[in-house]
């Protein structure tokens, strides 16, 4: 049976269709999708944090209205992972809890401050703009819940991702020091951006297989570049730089070529030595001890309802 099982799942990969909750699925499988959807919500959950940072000091009520509406997307966005990652059998609890104790990754671009406001446009354009380059081919995930979930995600991170750009937009046509701002928002946010899509594929040991079962549909090299081919005509349009002098288009490959990135520094981020790590943790923590008594007394109405049903 269990052949039959596996070679029924096989079937469905060789046709590029979908498996469902209720499948049956290898157990490497199972893992690596809890692995990678999991690390995607927490990567939402803790990237409230940078920019829940700045709603108070947004320049303006409609600037404090949008990024607002922003943070929220992304704590629906935490939330609707957490669901679709629970359809392989692991709760959010248990899921919360690895994060809490360190024992899950989130994405190394959280952890790095917001020093200015443009940041907050620096993040929208560049953050996530590479996170629309690489969840759009998730769509097409082999995993049922996990690719309808990434339809809906991408199409608010476009709107995130243009409200950052027009922030940056704003700023460079603004006074000498605005532009000068935006540049430096640019100038920080430009390699940590790039490290998003991962190791490079040498050294990207998930890659291969996640390929292979369509989870992936491009290396993480490969959707590297294509982000880069796609921002140096939208760094032109704002009228800013990016901060890479090996950065020239390269005719024979019909690709920007771009200098080597700092992977000592996105080994040692995703160890959790990176700038705000310590600072990110501490805050989700305390944020999820605050919250105790939401869960208690939701667990209370809930206890009394089913009570209340019982008689
Ligand atoms: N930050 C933190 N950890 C990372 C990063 C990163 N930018 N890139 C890779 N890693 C980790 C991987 O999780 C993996 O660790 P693990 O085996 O302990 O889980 C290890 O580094 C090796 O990397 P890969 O073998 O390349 O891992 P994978 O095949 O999972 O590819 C990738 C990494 C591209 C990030 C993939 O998991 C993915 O597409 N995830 C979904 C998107 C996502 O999580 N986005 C979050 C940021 S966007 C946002 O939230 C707005």
């Amino acid at each position: 049976d269990q052949e039959r099982a596996q070679a029924y799942f096989d079937g469905i990969i060789a046709k590029d269709s979908r498996i469902e909750p209720a499948d049956w699925m290898p157990d490497a499988y199972r893992k690596t999708l809890t692995r990678q959807i999991a690390q995607h919500a927490h990567s939402e959950i803790i990237g409230m944090q940078p920019e829940g940072n700045w709603i108070t000091r947004a320049p303006s009520l409609k600037r404090k209205a949008i990024l607002t509406a922003k943070v929220q997307d992304e704590a629906g966005h935490g939330l609707y992972l957490y669901s679709a990652a629970e359809t392989l059998g692991t709760s959010r609890d248990e899921m919360t809890q690895q994060l809490l104790d360190g024992r899950a990754k989130y994405s190394s671009i959280f952890n790095y401050p917001a020093r200015t406001w443009a940041d907050m446009g620096a993040i929208g354009w560049l953050v996530d703009g590479a996170a629309i380059a690489n969840q759009v081919p998730l769509c097409r995930c082999s995993y049922g819940p996990y690719g309808r979930a990434m339809v809906r995600i991408c199409k608010e991170e476009s709107f995130h991702q243009r409200q950052g750009w027009e922030i940056l937009y704003t700023l460079s046509n603004g006074t000498p020091a605005q532009k000068q701002m935006a540049q430096e928002a640019v100038n920080r946010t430009y390699g940590p951006a790039l490290q998003m899509f991962g190791p490079p594929d040498d050294q990207s040991p998930n890659s291969k297989q996640s390929m292979a079962w369509n989870i992936k549909r491009f290396s993480n090299d490969e959707l590297r570049q294509r982000f880069v081919d796609m921002i140096v005509p939208q760094a032109e349009a704002l009228g800013l730089t990016l901060p890479d002098p090996d950065l020239k288009w390269n005719e024979e490959r019909g690709h920007y070529d771009y200098g080597e990135l700092d992977w000592d520094e996105f080994f040692g981020v995703i160890k959790g030595h990176g700038p705000a790590n310590a600072q990110r943790l501490a805050h989700r923590r305390a944020a999820h001890d605050n919250g105790a008594w939401v869960r208690e007394a939701a667990a209370e109405y809930a206890r009394k309802q089913a009570d209340a049903q019982s008689q």
